[in-house]
């Protein structure tokens, strides 16, 4: 199990934090193409066989990070957190609440599509109330020895995030139910009649659960959340200003008009869009090899995207084949995301969780009890 230290960050010293550490970067899956490294919307594959993080308050300094750049890139702080406003908004209360009472703060699930920053936001949950944040993923919990381990090392108000946290076991989301609600780990200790409960006091700590398909998660699990929050995908300008935001720290210079186009390519997306300035980046430093410097203007990001054939909606090679097979296999549709993932090749997770959230969000595609429908923008923006 990978252990990364950071510091817990002073509350409310005024003074800027310091970073905590992040990493674990997720492990390329055997089924990984190129095209999801650049989109950064990582399979379903790729999530499989994480382990778990200590992103801790200030004792880390002598480990250390697995990718220190990324970790530049993620915001530290709420106020550096670009977009999400409702969510940042409940967010601030209900932190300065639990810091009022000098409680934990509750436990929190947060849903929606891949990339959009819910791993970030836990991290930063961690940092406002100064306390240590243990990441790991609900694949990493396949035996319910590996969340009683992870249990058995939290401290007092830590925060542990469970990514994916619909794949979770029976038994580890058994053992999770009085550990979130009353603070107790149930263990059973032997076999048949002679097995016996043994419970263990937990420190109060808060569980941070994360999920692209909160419908898949139990009713007794999802209850036990006492703050439920979709993070929505980002408008053009709140991208814009993460590509920016994102340029001064690698550093790069991009003009308004160049992190825009980047922005437009970036289906509402932070982590796609990061990734896509950095391979324009690339792209602007070989070209301008001769220059002094290293400059993304508008014309350079769209020559750039083309290349990478990511095209003005974002939408790569897999979106468009995706659509592409279901006009000409299944006219249009409607078709089931059983026969959609055949055809293609995608696994139907992939399909439902990564690619069919931004097609369904830009009306390209429509989801009917019958199956998956191709819409008339889409047929006349795949024919241009
Ligand atoms: N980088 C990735 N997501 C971000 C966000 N929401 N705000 C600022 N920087 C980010």
């Amino acid at each position: 199990m990978a252990i990364i230290s950071s510091r817990p960050q002073p509350t409310n010293s005024g003074e800027p934090p310091k970073k905590a550490r992040v990493s674990g970067a997720k492990p390329a899956g055997k089924n990984s193409s190129h095209r999801d490294l650049l989109q950064g919307a990582a399979t379903i594959e790729e999530q499989q066989g994480e382990e778990s993080i200590l992103i801790k308050g200030n004792q880390g300094d002598q480990q250390q990070s697995q990718n220190p750049q990324e970790e530049k890139i993620r915001p530290q702080r709420l106020e550096d957190y670009i977009g999400q406003k409702d969510l940042k908004g409940v967010l601030q209360i209900a932190i300065a609440a639990a810091q009022g009472r000098n409680d934990p703060l509750d436990h929190l699930l947060l849903y929606g599509p891949p990339g959009l920053g819910k791993t970030t936001m836990a991290v930063i949950l961690a940092t406002e109330m100064g306390t240590n944040c243990q990441i790991t993923s609900a694949p990493a919990l396949e035996r319910p020895r590996d969340i009683v381990g992870l249990l058995m090392k939290i401290t007092a108000g830590d925060i542990l995030f469970i990514d994916e946290i619909h794949r979770l076991s029976r038994m580890t989301e058994e053992l999770l139910y009085p550990a979130m609600e009353d603070f107790r780990l149930d263990i059973t200790i032997g076999k048949g009649q002679s097995a016996k409960i043994r419970s263990l006091p937990l420190p109060p700590f808060t569980l941070v659960g994360a999920t692209t398909r909160v419908g898949a998660l139990s009713s007794p699990l999802r209850d036990r959340f006492g703050l439920i929050q979709r993070l929505k995908f980002y408008d053009l300008a709140e991208l814009q200003t993460i590509v920016q935001r994102t340029a001064r720290i690698l550093p790069v210079e991009v003009t308004p008009e160049g992190a825009e186009e980047i922005a437009r390519r970036s289906r509402g997306t932070p982590r796609i869009a990061n990734r896509l300035l950095k391979r324009v980046r690339d792209y602007a430093q070989v070209h301008q090899a001769s220059e002094t410097s290293t400059k993304i203007t508008q014309e350079v990001a769209v020559e750039a995207l083309e290349l990478l054939e990511v095209d003005p909606l974002g939408l790569d090679w897999t979106d468009r084949s995706l659509l592409q097979i279901m006009i000409d296999n299944f006219k249009g549709g409607p078709v089931g995301l059983d026969s959609l993932a055949a055809a293609t090749g995608e696994d139907v997770k992939t399909i439902e969780e990564v690619y069919e959230p931004y097609l369904l969000q830009i009306g390209y595609l429509q989801r009917t009890p019958r199956g998956r429908i191709v819409t008339d923008a889409a047929r006349k923006h795949l024919s241009n």
